[in-house]
């Protein structure tokens, strides 16, 4: 979607529809005022009016949208209303809409105006690629909108409105890549949008493809890819470099393109929305287009580990002991149980960067949605300033998460006789008991685990910017996270 900033008072600009977003108790323009009996519209929190106004206004249809109350209107109220904006644009089927807010907002104006553009970015979003019969109401596309701003902001609200609309499009971004299906966006595919990503925004990619794998020793994507006749591969991208007073930040994703489970065969139902295994990938690069696109001033990292867990006569087995990229060795008890596997290789490989901080994503258990339901990110993780950071800069862009705990303990949990480690300790604490195996192979570096098992995925959507199917959780979190680092 198109977003633009323009100068003046939408009331009297020309539009199909315009959507004037008013706080609670606002008295309403005078212009508008004697159209409706005031009881009619209060701007409570959602509520919207629909109006006929008459010439000499612009706008042909006008929506009242209220903000609520002054006091509550924090940055997520924001992004509800600019994606209540969209969704009401969509049902009008009206592709171009102008939009202004009466009144001041609690927060800055930067903040509204990137959380509005976000919320109709998101908004807006639907996954119509694959429906031929397109013209239909449900599938009409809203294209453009135009924030009405007072000259003395315009520029506050243009750069405010500019990094909302670069955050929102790596958020469906993602979502595209998850709803992809699974034979569509192979290892190889993935790596190839890697390609592209970088020709696009000018990250810096390299893509090992199974021979390259071999010749390196990646024996943890390797045994988990075996068994499909799609080859695994994995990505590095690249923003900015290292250099004195600019950390290096490794954002490291599970990819796996579908899981079947292997011979630990998922059942049908559990197998349903298996496509969605790459989420954690998908979050990385939607992170990493963000990244590029603010040009952060920062050296990061973006580590991919894909395959495909297929059963077949070639799949690595239970029983089977793998020798991983950090040379320990792994016994397989459970080939569903690959995640943590591959993503073994690709936390080793961080290392080589001396990162200040590895943060890894994972569709990783489904034991996080026992725990936690559908829409909590769960997090894990040894260095609690980190984990710190991740939480607040979860509050700030509404991609919340929760801590589990990491004690010792629980990392003797994962330790096996035959091997230096099992990839299966039971049902009791599975998240936690993933979480340390991932963390047997980070070294000493600053890390943090978060599993979207639950959140990357959702059949019924409850934010207006939200869309059913793959959420692209994880992006705003990732880069909330970097922009809070390069801010100091
Ligand atoms: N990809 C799954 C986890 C998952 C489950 C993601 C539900 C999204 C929704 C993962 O590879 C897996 O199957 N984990 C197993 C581990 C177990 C065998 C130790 C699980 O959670 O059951
Ligand atoms: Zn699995
Ligand atoms: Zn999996």
């Amino acid at each position: 979607m198109e977003i633009s900033v323009k100068i003046g008072n939408m009331l009297h600009e020309v539009a199909e529809l315009g959507v004037l977003c008013v706080f609670e108790g606002n008295p309403l323009p005078p212009e508008i005022a004697h159209l409706l009996p005031a009881e009619d519209f209060r701007g409570t929190a959602n509520q919207k009016v629909l109006l006929y106004p008459p010439a000499p206004l612009g706008p042909r249809r006008l929506l009242l949208l209220g903000l609520g109350s002054v006091d509550k209107a924090d940055i997520e109220r924001f992004r509800h209303v600019g994606a209540l904006a969209v969704q009401e644009a969509r049902a009008l089927q009206v592709a171009e809409f102008t939009i202004g807010v009466q009144g001041m907002p609690p927060i800055s104006l930067f903040d509204a105006a990137d959380a509005f553009a976000e919320g109709m970015e998101m908004g807006a979003y639907r996954f119509w690629r694959y429906r031929t019969n397109l013209h239909t109401a449900q599938t009409f596309e809203v294209t453009k909108a135009a924030v009405f701003a007072q000259p003395e902001n315009d520029e506050i609200i243009s750069s405010g409105a500019r990094l909302g609309q670069i955050i929102g499009r790596g958020v469906t971004y993602a979502r595209d890549l998850v709803n992809s299906p699974g034979y569509s966006l192979t290892p190889e595919k993935l790596g190839d949008e890697a390609v592209a990503l970088g020709q696009r925004t000018g990250l810096k990619v390299t893509v090992f493809n199974k021979a390259q794998l071999t010749e390196q020793g990646f024996g943890g994507i390797l045994a988990v890819g075996k068994g499909s006749v799609n080859e695994p591969s994995f990505m590095i991208m690249e923003h900015g470099q290292a250099s004195a007073g600019t950390p290096t930040i490794c954002l490291v994703g599970k990819g796996l393109t579908f899981d079947s489970g292997g011979l630990s065969l998922k059942p049908a139902d559990a197998m349903e929305t298996m496509k969605s295994d790459m989420a954690g990938s998908a979050a990385v690069f939607g992170a990493m287009q963000v990244v590029a696109e603010l040009n952060l001033p920062l050296h990061v990292v973006g580590l991919v580990a894909s395959a495909e867990n297929m059963p077949s006569g070639d799949s690595y087995r239970p029983g089977d002991i793998v020798t991983t990229l950090s040379g320990k060795t792994v016994e397989v008890l459970n080939t569903d149980a690959e995640g943590r596997i591959i993503l073994s290789d690709a936390l080793f490989y961080a290392q080589r960067y001396n990162p200040a901080a590895i943060v890894e994503v994972s569709t990783l258990t489904g034991a996080i949605i026992i725990a936690l339901g559908m829409r909590t990110t769960g997090i894990m993780g040894t260095d609690q300033a980190l984990l710190d950071r991740l939480s607040k800069a979860g509050e700030v862009s509404g991609e919340r998460v929760w801590a589990l705990p990491m004690w010792d303990e629980y990392h003797q949990m994962v330790k096996s006789e035959v091997a230096d480690l099992k990839n299966m300790a039971g049902r009791p604490a599975g998240s936690i008991t993933a979480a340390t195996f991932l963390a047997a192979f980070v070294g000493d570096y600053p890390f943090a685990h978060l599993d979207i098992a639950g959140s990357a995925w959702t059949n019924s959507p409850a934010k207006p910017y939200e869309s059913a199917r793959g959420t692209g959780v994880g992006v705003r979190l990732l880069v909330e996270y970097l922009r809070g680092l390069a801010r100091n």
